[in-house]
């Protein structure tokens, strides 16, 4: 007998989800000592200088098991949010709140929403659950939309997934269209909020989803510590809800999710805000760069609001197996169904220019 006989259907049929390429790969492959990557919209400043120390401390009780409850870390993200840490629930990453949440909420017969060319864990966590994903197709190209997803909710539904910016595209939803899509979600489905790029965005009109939690409503804010705080590989993200949810989430966690080392990075880099602006500063440059040198080569964008930008090359994997031939890792869209284009992270100024001159060679227009 075949394991795959004996689980759902739905999960045998999985593909596995498939991440960035690491860089040490590429440089055994090519034989090569100084590939670069911008494929996982990492933070390219490394992690925060005062969660490394913190980091490197709490190695000497690795010998304990961490505090499974994550107090301290909770009353600290709660004060920052001016919220009670009932509200908070830390997880070994965003993806993990994901995971549990579609494991709660969702079974055969039931179904989740989300926006088609979301991030691709929407789709994966409904499937593993058994759950059904219905991808609405996007408007203007590259913008969710909201208007699509309310009429997309029946009363099968459990879990509306929107992220905000969105991951690969960039783009944002506004306050309007997120709070008609607030008016017309019932009650019996989860909204969640993942805003994993929330510290990037500059637009004034952009809703924290955080201002619109109340008792009525099952609101599930999401943040990490993955992209601004530079910890992506430390692996801790949270989510904010009303405390009956977080507790169910509590109910099927892992015992001791976040470990001790995490948990004592993310409480020191929660303070260090001279890391937080230089990385806003050190974004914000390179995307303007990245933007203008993409107008020069006459590629079409949609305008970014986080720390990556998607761009149409035409034929992205045949592209992207070029840059990789010159040591430059980006990530190919194919996946996400927009196969003419790469996402690409901002990366450090010489990372930048470094990519833009492999991809001038790749696209035939090197001087
Ligand atoms: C929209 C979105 N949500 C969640 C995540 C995952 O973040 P984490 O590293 O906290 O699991 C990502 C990472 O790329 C993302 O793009």
């Amino acid at each position: 007998m075949k394991p795959q006989e004996l689980v759902l259907p739905t999960v045998a049929a999985l593909r596995p989800y498939e991440p960035g390429k690491p860089i040490e790969e590429l440089q055994r492959e090519l034989g090569i000592g100084e590939a670069i990557k911008l494929a996982s919209n990492e933070n390219p400043l490394g992690p925060s200088p005062m969660a490394l120390a913190a980091m490197r401390k709490a190695l000497d009780d690795a010998n304990r098991y961490p505090d499974g409850s994550c107090w301290a870390v909770s009353r600290k993200v709660a004060e920052r949010h001016h919220v009670a840490p009932e509200r908070i629930f830390m997880a070994g990453g965003s993806v993990e709140v994901l995971n549990l949440l579609a494991f709660l909420f969702l079974r055969p017969g039931l179904n989740a929403v989300f926006s088609e060319h979301s991030f691709a864990i929407y789709a994966l966590a409904t499937a593993a659950s058994g759950g059904e994903g219905r991808a609405v197709p996007m408007k203007d190209g590259y913008y969710l939309d909201l208007d699509a997803i309310a009429a997309a909710i029946d009363a099968n539904t459990r879990i509306v997934f929107l992220d905000n910016p969105t991951n690969p595209a960039g783009t944002i939803f506004r306050r309007a269209e997120w709070e008609r899509l607030l008016e017309r979600t019932p009650e019996h489905v989860v909204i969640v909020a993942d805003e994993a790029y929330f510290e990037f965005v500059r637009d004034p009109d952009y809703p924290d989803s955080l201002a619109y939690h109340d008792e009525r409503r099952m609101i599930v804010t999401m943040r990490t510590f993955s992209k601004i705080f530079g910890l992506a590989g430390v692996r801790v993200g949270y989510a904010v809800a009303r405390p009956d949810l977080v507790s169910l989430l509590h109910n099927v966690r892992q015992p001791f999710n976040v470990t001790s080392i995490s948990q004592a990075g993310v409480i020191a880099g929660l303070d260090d805000r001279e890391h937080v602006r230089r990385t806003l500063e050190v974004n914000a440059e390179g995307m303007a760069y990245l933007e203008g040198e993409f107008r020069r080569l006459g590629l079409a964008y949609p305008k970014s609001h986080a720390n990556f930008i998607l761009v149409d090359v035409g034929d992205g994997g045949a592209v992207y197996q070029k840059l990789l031939r010159n040591g430059v890792i980006v990530r190919p869209m194919g996946g996400y169904g927009w196969p003419r284009h790469l996402r690409v992270s901002v990366g450090l100024p010489e990372e930048n220019r470094r990519l833009v001159a492999a991809l001038e060679k790749a696209l035939g227009r090197a001087a």
